[in-house]
């Protein structure tokens, strides 16, 4: 560590579902004194109100994602939409597999990448920004320093994921279950025609089967520091 982090660069990190991204990102957002901009939080929210509002058109989920207003609450690390904490509200099963189906309509993802091009650089200017997406390093901050794609080996991220909700004492789920369904959300994000879930070409890949968080987290914090001293800042 010890080397002063300076503000306006973005980290962008891409990945599959259950990869342990999330986590990853919220940690090095905190170790490199920066902000976390969690994309996926807002195809969930889409997905959150068209469920509400009972909409289920190409037309209606992009009048959603025109009508959201995205804010950073620092307590949190989170997203703030429509002024309004969301919390495990975005996280049911049912958003889940919503989110993944909006994500794939250009008309959403046109919207929600602008927002995020403009919430990223806005954060930017006064902290480092993570960036956490599927699409961030090729779509959304295509000319980052930053890139890395964060994968795992799909047994090892449905046990995961298995052990997280025995944690949370949900019952009823079982690790085929999971398997199936982290597979379904590949597929889908991955074989979407826009912005489908794909490693840039510069990204770092950090395969996290066999590394805990801190050592991936450690990793990363390391290289962005590296190259900044390569750089002389
Ligand atoms: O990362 P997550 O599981 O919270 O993402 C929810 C859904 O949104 C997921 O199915 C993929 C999609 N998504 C996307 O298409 N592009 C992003 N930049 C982030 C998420």
């Amino acid at each position: 560590m010890g080397k002063k982090i300076k503000s306006g660069f973005i980290v962008a990190i891409d990945g599959p579902a259950g990869a342990g991204k999330s986590t990853v990102s919220r940690l090095l957002a905190l170790e490199l004194n920066g902000r976390l901009l969690d994309t996926g939080a807002m195809y969930r929210s889409v997905a959150y109100f068209a469920v509400k509002e009972n909409v289920s058109t190409a037309k209606g989920f992009s009048k959603i994602a025109r009508q959201l207003n995205f804010d950073y609450d620092s307590k949190n690390q989170s997203i703030l939409v429509n002024g309004q904490e969301m919390g495990n509200r975005l996280r049911t099963q049912q958003v889940s597999a919503l989110a993944s189906k909006v994500s794939a309509f250009k008309g959403v993802r046109q919207t929600l990448t602008l927002c995020q091009r403009k919430l990223g650089k806005t954060w930017a200017k006064t902290a480092p920004v993570v960036v956490e997406g599927r699409d961030i390093g090729t779509v959304v901050f295509p000319r980052v320093d930053y890139k890395f794609f964060v994968t795992a080996d799909p047994k090892v991220r449905a046990e995961r994921r298995y052990q997280q909700l025995k944690k949370q004492g949900t019952k009823g789920v079982s690790l085929q279950a999971i398997l199936r369904s982290n597979m379904e959300r590949d597929k889908q994000d991955s074989s979407r025609k826009h912005a489908p879930l794909k490693c840039a070409e510069d990204a770092i890949v950090v395969d996290t089967s066999k590394m805990s968080i801190n050592q991936v987290v450690q990793f990363m914090s390391e290289h962005i520091r590296g190259r900044m001293s390569l750089v002389g800042d």
